[in-house]
């Protein structure tokens, strides 16, 4: 009894901490290599016959959706993986249903070709202060130590957030906020916009946001 007990019992903490794991992606050897053997010209090629470019535009930079353009190959390696493997949610998760790690690789190394629209820096010292700074009294780090001095992304999942568009850029944050979004490794995001305010978010987006389309008459 004692023994089944031990095993019953091991088997829930197994089971749990599996369900808790934020992604399954690991940036080891085998995945650098994966990324690595990307094909940027398959990537865009892929993109038009999958019909990627319906949502996010022949230029990555999408029309009211999410921009995908200028990320580093990593990060959008990560993403399309974390779709598949269920860590992500959202519309993406039926699109990337078929796709194989090579196709995956393709799509991170044309993304990451892709230049993306620069921020707007708007949102005033508010925002400044944040991006550079951040706030020690809530132990909230600068975005900048994680996601570039100009917001372009750095190393393996640290996303370029410059450029990004203004509505999506809020959901981002918002659903980091509320747990809608759970990919994010140590909950590294997830921390930091549960202890931003409204008003910091949305300075936040008029600062890294892309300018906005004009009106077509
Ligand atoms: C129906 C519209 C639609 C189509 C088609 C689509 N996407 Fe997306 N994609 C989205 C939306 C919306 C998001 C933002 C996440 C969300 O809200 O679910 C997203 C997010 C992404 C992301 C993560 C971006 C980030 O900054 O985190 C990547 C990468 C991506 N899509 C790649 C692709 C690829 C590759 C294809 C084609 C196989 C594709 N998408 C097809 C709508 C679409
Ligand atoms: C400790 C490091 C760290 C700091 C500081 C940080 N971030 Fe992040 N952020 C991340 C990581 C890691 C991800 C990618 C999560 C994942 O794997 O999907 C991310 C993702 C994001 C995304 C989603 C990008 C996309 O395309 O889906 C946004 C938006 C974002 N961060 C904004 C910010 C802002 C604004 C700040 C400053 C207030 C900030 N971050 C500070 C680590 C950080």
């Amino acid at each position: 009894m004692k023994l089944l007990t031990i095993i019953f019992g091991s088997f829930l903490i197994i089971t749990t901490v599996q369900a808790d794991v934020s992604s399954l992606v690991a940036f080891d050897k085998d995945t650098r290599a994966i990324i690595k053997a990307g094909d940027a010209l398959q990537g865009k090629e892929k993109a038009a016959s999958m019909k990627c470019n319906k949502c996010h535009a022949e230029n990555g930079q999408g029309d009211d959706d999410v921009s995908v353009a200028g990320h580093p190959a990593t990060y959008i390696y990560k993403q399309l993986k974390d779709f598949q493997d269920g860590k992500r949610d959202g519309v993406m998760r039926k699109k990337v249903k078929q796709l194989t790690n090579q196709d995956m690789a393709d799509f991170s190394a044309w993304y990451a070709t892709l230049p993306f629209a620069k921020g707007t820096e708007g949102g005033g010292q508010l925002a400044i202060d944040l991006v550079y700074k951040g706030d020690p009294k809530r132990m909230l780090k600068p975005c900048s130590t994680c996601h570039g001095q100009n917001g372009e992304g750095g190393k393996y999942d640290s996303a370029a957030i410059t450029g990004q568009n203004k509505e999506a850029f809020i959901e981002m944050m918002e659903a980091f906020k509320e747990n809608d979004r759970t990919n994010d490794i140590y909950s590294r995001m997830r921390l930091i916009a549960k202890v931003l305010t409204e008003k910091e978010i949305q300075a936040l987006a008029e600062y890294y946001g892309a300018p906005e389309e004009e009106e077509e008459e």
